[in-house]
């Protein structure tokens, strides 16, 4: 006869957990869980988020598991949010792209020049503002928001020299696939072109697109700068992630797990933000050193793109107020 060897602790949460569904409450069970992201492997995300499942299961005495799934292995995002909403999928790691698709609210934090540079960015998505945001995306998305993480702010990469935002009219350019970025580009004049990010390599290669919206660790990391060497640096928008777990898995939870996954989750976003915030200066040099042309575009040369931008957005998205409040703070500080 085979016997199947059960962790006492396992055994005894089984038993805990019976007697607590009886009792009609809800108590600690040892879960496997499955988080998803878009990035690939050696993306700040994906380490965090393999970070976060080390720690988790470290925490939680080897009772609960998490399996990272980076790369689009999934599914898109809006394939996620779905498998989110029915618990098919428990966490995810997910740019606001998706979030403000579904809370337009959302769509403020990606106001262009809302903040000046990362530091800025970091503070502001740390702000209560920013904070105050994620409490929409139980009822509007089903999903409880843990935190936010960031990538680095926005530039643009082109296969043919840009020296401003007159050269990209009619280019067609690669966006995220998300409303805000793509109303961006449409008052530039440029043919917004959405495309997540595993395509974008190849979509500069065979010609798809013609120029990118991207960060500098990106463009480093997933090597664009080998298909596309015009880079111009105008830190036009902020890029936040945030961590989220599924509303139905959410409250299945005891206190106790919920408050370990908040904590330990919350650690390894944070931790983003820091990286991105410490390597934005030295990836910016890194980049200066390539064999590339590089030019630069502030603030001004994008003021009627802005304005056209803020009038779409500042009824769409009511959080643009006390977030540009909290910036101008931060500005000024
Ligand atoms: C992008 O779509 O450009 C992107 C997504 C996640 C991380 C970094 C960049």
């Amino acid at each position: 006869m085979e016997f199947t060897m059960i962790p006492i602790k396992r055994l005894f949460l089984s038993v805990t957990t019976s007697a607590a569904l009886l009792a009609g409450g809800v108590t600690a069970e040892a879960r496997d869980f499955r988080l998803g992201l878009i990035t690939p492997p050696p993306h700040i995300w994906t380490q965090a988020a393999n970070d976060f499942a080390t720690e988790l299961n470290e925490k939680s005495d080897g009772e609960h598991r998490v399996s990272v799934f980076p790369a689009q292995q999934l599914g898109n995002e809006a394939q996620m949010v779905q498998q989110l909403q029915t618990g098919a999928l428990d966490m995810a790691f997910l740019t606001i792209a998706e979030m403000s698709n579904r809370v337009p609210d959302f769509g403020a934090l990606y106001t262009p020049y809302l903040v000046e540079d990362i530091d800025q960015a970091a503070a502001l998505l740390r702000s209560d503002a920013a904070s105050k945001l994620l409490d929409q995306l139980p009822g509007g998305v089903g999903v409880v928001g843990i935190g936010y993480g960031m990538a680095g702010m926005r530039q643009v990469l082109s296969r043919e020299s840009v020296d401003g935002p007159v050269d990209l009219e009619g280019k067609k350019l690669r966006i995220t696939p998300f409303e805000p970025i793509r109303d961006f580009y449409n008052v530039v004049g440029a043919a917004p072109t959405p495309l997540p990010l595993p395509g974008v390599y190849d979509a500069l290669a065979n010609g798809q697109v013609d120029a990118i919206d991207m960060d500098f660790d990106s463009i480093l990391i997933l090597k664009f700068y080998e298909r596309a060497d015009n880079l111009l640096i105008s830190n036009h928008m902020m890029f936040p992630m945030v961590g989220v777990v599924s509303g139905r898995v959410w409250r299945q939870l005891s206190d106790e797990d919920k408050s370990l996954i908040q904590t330990t989750m919350k650690t390894h976003l944070d931790s983003v933000i820091d990286r991105f915030q410490a390597q934005e200066k030295d990836q910016e040099r890194q980049l200066r050193e390539l064999n590339i042309n590089i030019s630069e575009a502030d603030r001004s040369m994008f003021s009627e793109a802005i304005e056209s931008w803020e009038s779409i957005w500042s009824e769409k998205a009511p959080a643009l107020d006390s977030l540009r409040q909290a910036a101008g703070e931060l500005k000024g500080s």
